[in-house]
């Protein structure tokens, strides 16, 4: 049996052999096409190729391409052949071989390395492509009644994307037998059935379509071929399905034997989820595309809850599917090396998120349940766009998956209702940031359109000989600025570097007789810069010749930063591990910020040691060198890339000798010993699976020292101790604290011992029962009743009626012992008759009363009165 892993070989040793040259596949993320969301097919990496807009290193080429396509996500599993991560086996040709060639390769392939049964072997040709007809016909000797036409829908390919390479195209099919057919004598390729099974494209490229869809002759016809390596395996295997080949059986068999549940019945589909989903993800994510809340992110995460809503119905409680990310590894790591340095990473990515959604799922599918319960399946009601966007919002559930669960049971959504609650919680977002718009930034593109490229002298030069290309202010292009105007200017060549790939742009001068424009700020469009700023003084003109002058203390302090971000990275994988990889950064004066991935905090230990690390490095004085070449041989010297930059054929490669290697058109300082002193100012997560590390060097370290400095003399003057002794002056300070505390305790028990001793010596006997009455000032409710308790516990027989003045009011408290409730005395009804003399009212138990009013005046009358209802009480 031929295996997955055998296929892709004996394809790319067959087509090495035949001159073409093996490329690696490009990531799934696009990285020269905004209009893909991910990489769908073998020819992505290659539209430029075919658009003529590169030079061409190689004429053919063969790849085995990892692809992503997740538009029929909601079928993936539950059919035999959909799947969202696949590979797809293809060679290529870019204006050298054509239809005739193409075709005997796919035919000779076919036949004669991969077996397959030459009467077996069906083809289906565009409607009026004579030409193929012919050479399928004539020098193939593939029967007429075998060579089917089919219409555009069948039979045109592409563009991938919005734009680029398209054409017609031929397929390659395998007749399976009559058995899995549809019984109709017209049955042939084109047919729904499952007899002819289609395996192979080529498409024969001879158009390039435009934005607009309109179609231009491509400046040199190609050949795109695209056969799925799934799908080819499943034919040669023998099989009904890519889930029973190789590998896949693998995957599923690692999910049966983990979870101890059997593969078959109701659960073959949640496993072939689960398998494929694990795939997809693990995948994805070592290309650099993590799960999240928008674009590709989003993707990823619908399609990690699709397969945990799986692995749910199995009843599997626990996050499992991080779990397969390891045998996805042993399995495919050998023809892809780069997933087994992110699979750690990835693993704890996939169970954080897998954790995040258990924690919701429940209680979304038991809201989703009651909801659906609650609708009559095709009497025409929808799930409501609000109830999906509450089961997203709330629970995280992606509108696809409870639209797939509702249409389970038959149940539609409401999809626009969705879209628009979207919607309105977007413009709620959308509000805050308005403000910010720059009303130049609507002319870049016009700009770029007028001017081309700039050329950037910035590397070596701090300052130029400039021409003004363009003049923008406000108002749109402008022959010339006046000064206090607003503007940007593009020039024929600069020394500014324009904000890209995490470095800002530079500021500085334009100068010319007596003109100075101040420049604020430096963008890139495209290859154009532009520089943004205000005319000081003085006059320009469109054509002038002006002297372009960088803030060189400025561009040295960018310089020192930059460099330093490399240091760090490199410090940080041999610390962490190889998996780290840059995430995203920043660049200016006075800091970095270096976004990496990596799945948990740094400890203190760790952050120390890089910090060191990059120190060291710095003070080792190493040189830094750039050099231009080849991308394919920076990367294959060791170059680190960031995935989702766009990369040209040519790269610049920044090394620090011995350290560091990257891809990088930054600039850099010419020796590390310039960055001066490194230091780590926080680590902390901007998302799962993410760190963020921000450091500074030179005048950053500075600052922060001073700042430091500022704050510890702040405290110091504050405690009014010298900086010198502060902290054995603090220890002091918090010893004579705790001295005072200790003594303001004690105090206050003794205060509130002696009160009730000295209250009790003033009883007065009244019958049976001793009356105790005081008014007092300052106390608060809670203070009178502990004092009165406390006499009440030591003086037997006891009435106690204290009141006192606070804050502006009266509060009157009344206690008595039990025995005198029983001569008679009750303090409720006590304080019911004399509260309203302190202008109050208010009342309580026997034991106990309260109350306040607003007339402190009347509190010896209060006091009065209670001892003569005593006297009454008891007597
Ligand atoms: N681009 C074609 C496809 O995706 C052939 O590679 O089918």
């Amino acid at each position: 049996m031929l295996t997955v892993m055998d296929l892709r070989k004996s394809f790319v040793e067959y087509f090495k052999a035949k001159g073409h040259k093996i490329v690696p596949s490009s990531s799934l993320l696009p990285k020269d096409d905004p209009t893909l969301l991910f990489t769908t097919a073998g020819m992505v990496q290659f539209k430029p190729m075919f658009a003529g807009t590169v030079e061409l290193e190689y004429t053919r080429a063969a790849s085995v391409q990892k692809c992503l396509r997740t538009s029929d996500l909601e079928n993936v599993g539950k059919t035999k052949r959909h799947l969202t991560f696949f590979e797809m086996l293809g060679n290529f040709s870019f204006g050298d071989y054509f239809k005739k060639e193409a075709i005997e390769f796919a035919w000779d392939f076919s036949t004669s390395v991969m077996g397959i049964n030459s009467e077996k072997i069906w083809v289906s040709i565009y409607e009026d492509d004579d030409e193929a007809f012919e050479i399928w016909k004539n020098d193939i000797g593939v029967p007429e009644h075998k060579i089917v036409r089919l219409g555009k829908a069948d039979n045109f390919w592409g563009p991938a994307g919005d734009s680029g390479a398209c054409g017609p195209c031929s397929e390659l099919y395998i007749d399976r037998g009559p058995e899995f057919g549809c019984g109709s004598d017209d049955c042939k390729p084109g047919c729904e059935c499952e007899r002819f099974m289609e395996y192979w494209n080529l498409v024969f490229n001879q158009f390039n379509q435009d934005i607009n869809g309109n179609l231009n002759p491509l400046p040199r016809t190609g050949i795109d071929t695209g056969m799925g390596l799934e799908r080819l395996a499943t034919l040669l295997q023998g099989v009904d399905s890519v889930y029973e080949t190789d590998e896949f059986k693998t995957l599923t068999e690692f999910i049966a034997s983990e979870s101890g549940i059997k593969y078959e019945g109701d659960a073959v589909v949640p496993m072939r989820v689960m398998a494929e989903h694990a795939r997809s993800l693990t995948f994805a994510m070592t290309d650099g595309i993590y799960p999240s809340n928008e674009g590709r992110g989003y993707v990823l995460r619908r399609i990690l809850r699709r397969a945990l809503r799986y692995s749910r119905q199995l009843g599997i409680k626990e996050p499992f599917i991080h779990r397969i990310v390891d045998p996805v590894v042993s399995i495919m790591g050998e023809f892809y090396p780069e997933l087994a340095q992110s699979a750690r990473n990835i693993k704890s990515v996939i169970e954080s998120e897998e954790k995040r959604f258990l924690d919701t799922i429940e209680n979304g599918m038991s809201r989703l349940d009651s909801i659906l319960s609650g609708i009559e399946p095709g009497s025409g009601s929808r799930l409501s766009g609000r109830d999906a966007f509450v089961l997203y919002d709330t629970f995280g559930f992606p509108y696809e998956m409870t639209a797939e669960i509702a249409a389970e049971r038959g149940v539609p959504v409401d999809r626009k209702g969705f879209e628009a609650e979207m919607e309105s919680q977007r413009e709620r977002g959308r509000q805050s940031w308005k403000a910010g718009d720059e009303g130049l930034e609507r002319f870049f593109d016009e700009a770029v359109k007028q001017c081309g490229d700039t050329v950037f002298t910035g590397y070596t030069d701090e300052s130029s000989k400039s021409e003004i290309s363009a003049i923008y202010t406000e108002d749109g292009a402008s022959d010339i600025i006046e000064p206090g105007q607003r503007a940007f200017l593009v020039l024929d060549r600069t020394p500014f570097y324009g904000e890209s790939g995490g470095q800002v742009g530079d500021i500085g001068l334009i100068a010319a007789d007596g003109a100075r424009f101040r420049v604020l700020d430096t963008k890139k469009n495209h290859r154009t810069v532009i520089h943004l700023g205000e005319l000081e003084s003085g006059k320009l003109k469109k054509g002038q010749q002006v002297t372009a002058e960088i803030d060189p203390v400025n561009r040295n302090l960018i310089r020192a930063n930059h460099t330093a971000t490399h240091l760090l990275q490199a410090a940080l994988r041999k610390v962490l591990g190889e998996h780290v990889k840059q995430a995203g950064s920043i660049v200016d004066s006075e800091k970095m910020r270096f976004d990496f991935s990596h799945f948990s905090a740094m400890t203190d230990e760790e952050i120390y040691r890089v910090e060191e690390l990059v120190n060291r490095k710095i003070w080792e004085n190493r040189e830094v060198g750039t050099e231009i070449m080849p991308l394919e041989k920076a990367v294959e010297s060791g170059a680190m890339a960031v995935f989702d930059e766009k990369y040209e054929d040519t790269v610049r490669v920044v090394s620090v000798e011995g350290f560091s290697k990257e891809l990088c058109g930054g600039t850099h300082v010419s020796n590390t010993g310039k960055i001066g002193v490194f230091s780590i100012l926080r680590e902390m997560s901007p998302g799962a699976g993410v760190r963020r590390i921000e450091a500074a060097t030179l005048r950053g370290v500075l600052e922060r020292y001073k700042e430091r400095e500022r704050f510890s003399e702040e405290i110091c003057s504050a405690l009014n101790i010298s900086e010198r002794d502060a902290l054995k002056r603090i220890a002091e300070i918090q010893e004579r604290l705790r001295g005072l505390e200790k003594e303001i305790k004690k105090l206050k028990g003794n205060d509130a011992a002696s009160a009730a001793d000295s209250l009790i010596a003033s009883a007065k006997s009244i019958g049976p029962v001793k009356f105790v009455s005081k008014a007092l000032s300052g106390a608060d409710g809670n203070a009178l009743k502990s004092l009165a308790d406390a006499v009440r516990e030591k003086l037997p027989d006891s009435v106690v009626c204290l009141g006192s003045e606070y804050d502006g009011k009266a509060i009157l408290v009344y206690a008595a012992t039990s025995s005198a409730i029983k001569a008679g005395f009750d303090c409720g009804k006590a304080m019911k008759q004399t509260a309203a003399l302190v202008g109050g009212g208010g009342g309580g138990r026997p034991d106990m009363a309260q109350a306040g009013g607003k007339n402190p005046d009347g509190i010896p009358g209060a006091l009065q009165a209670a001892e003569d209802f005593v006297k009454n009480a008891v007597s």
